[in-house]
């Protein structure tokens, strides 16, 4: 069974391909909207094209070349990925490493001031879904089978073992997505914190009431 997909999804790969380097590019243009009249993808092509490049990265491959090697990139295309996005646009080769993804990208603060710094659970949620399981990419959950972060109690003794403690609260709004009010947690909040509170990991909205020290 994975076999036959594996070697279908080859076939198509290479059909792509083929049809890219003939310059006809009709079967790759029937999956990424670009139009052979004018040479050119759609005019809000910008804002995007990132969904159809985390969905099915080999399609822009196809005619941009590589998306991981600068010197082998722009393709018949003659467009370098790199040429705006000088640091690449792949996660980085050791990210399925907990410490990595997690502690170093979905736990961090989100950052304002950097559109493409991987920070922060909201960043992720642009691909991999709002609710980390509908996105273009791939569903946190093909890991984590229960929730886009290890299961419960997800409570190590040692800090460098997971532990959601080490989560940045300004990431409060996306675990409100599945926490508020204590939801999916064995810890409830003990008082109804007034209306219209933003979500906090300590003030009632979520899991901690306000006794609970900060770490
Ligand atoms: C059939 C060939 C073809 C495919 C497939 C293709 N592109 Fe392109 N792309 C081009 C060409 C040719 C240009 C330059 C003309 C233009 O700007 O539209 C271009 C330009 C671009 C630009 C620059 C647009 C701008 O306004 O400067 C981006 C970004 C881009 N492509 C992203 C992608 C992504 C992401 C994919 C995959 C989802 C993809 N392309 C698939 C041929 C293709
Ligand atoms: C003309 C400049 C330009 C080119 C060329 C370009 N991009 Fe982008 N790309 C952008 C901009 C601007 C954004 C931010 C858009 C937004 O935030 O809505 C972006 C965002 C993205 C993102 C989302 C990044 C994130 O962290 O949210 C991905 C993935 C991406 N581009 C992939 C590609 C790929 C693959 C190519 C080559 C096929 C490419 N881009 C070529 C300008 C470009
Ligand atoms: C611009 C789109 C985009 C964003 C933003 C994004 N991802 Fe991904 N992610 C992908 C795509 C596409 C894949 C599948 C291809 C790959 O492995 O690179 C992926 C794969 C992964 C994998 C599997 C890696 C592996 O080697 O098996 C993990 C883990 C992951 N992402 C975590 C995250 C986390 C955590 C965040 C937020 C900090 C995040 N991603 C943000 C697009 C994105
Ligand atoms: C898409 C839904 C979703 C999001 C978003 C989410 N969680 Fe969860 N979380 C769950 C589910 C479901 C469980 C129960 C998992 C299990 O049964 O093992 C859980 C369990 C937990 C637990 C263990 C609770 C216990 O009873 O021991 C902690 C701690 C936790 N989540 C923290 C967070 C934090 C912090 C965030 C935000 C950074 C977050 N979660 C975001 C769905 C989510
Ligand atoms: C390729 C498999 C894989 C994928 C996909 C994946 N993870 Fe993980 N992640 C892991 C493993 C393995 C761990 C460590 C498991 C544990 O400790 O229970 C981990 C740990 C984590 C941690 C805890 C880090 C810590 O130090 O406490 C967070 C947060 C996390 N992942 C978030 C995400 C999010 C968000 C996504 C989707 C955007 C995602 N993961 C997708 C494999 C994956």
């Amino acid at each position: 069974m994975s076999k036959v997909k594996w070697m279908a999804g080859s076939c198509l790969a290479m059909a792509l391909a083929v049809l890219a380097l003939g310059c006809s590019g009709s079967a790759a243009g029937k999956a990424t909207p670009f139009s052979e009249a004018t040479g050119h993808h759609p005019s809000n092509w910008i804002q995007v094209h990132y969904a159809g490049y985390a969905a099915t990265p080999d399609q822009c491959r196809s005619c941009h070349g590589s998306t991981s090697d600068p010197a082998q990139a722009g393709g018949i295309a003659k467009v370098s990925c790199f040429s705006c996005h000088p640091k690449g646009v792949d996660h980085p080769s050791n990210w399925a490493d907990p410490l990595q993804h997690g502690r170093m990208g979905a736990q961090l603060a989100p950052n304002p001031t950097d559109a493409f710094a991987m920070a922060g659970f909201a960043r992720c949620a642009k691909c991999h879904g709002s609710t980390f399981d509908n996105g273009p990419a791939i569903s946190c959950k093909s890991c984590h089978t229960k929730a886009p972060h290890p299961d419960k109690p997800w409570l190590s003794t040692t800090l460098l073992k997971s532990n959601h403690v080490e989560t940045d609260s300004a990431n409060a709004p996306e675990c409100a997505k599945c926490h508020n009010a204590g939801a999916n947690s064995s810890m409830k909040p003990l008082a109804t914190p007034p209306a219209g509170t933003a979500p906090g990991c300590f003030n009632n909205t979520l899991c901690h009431g306000t006794s609970i020290p900060k770490p």
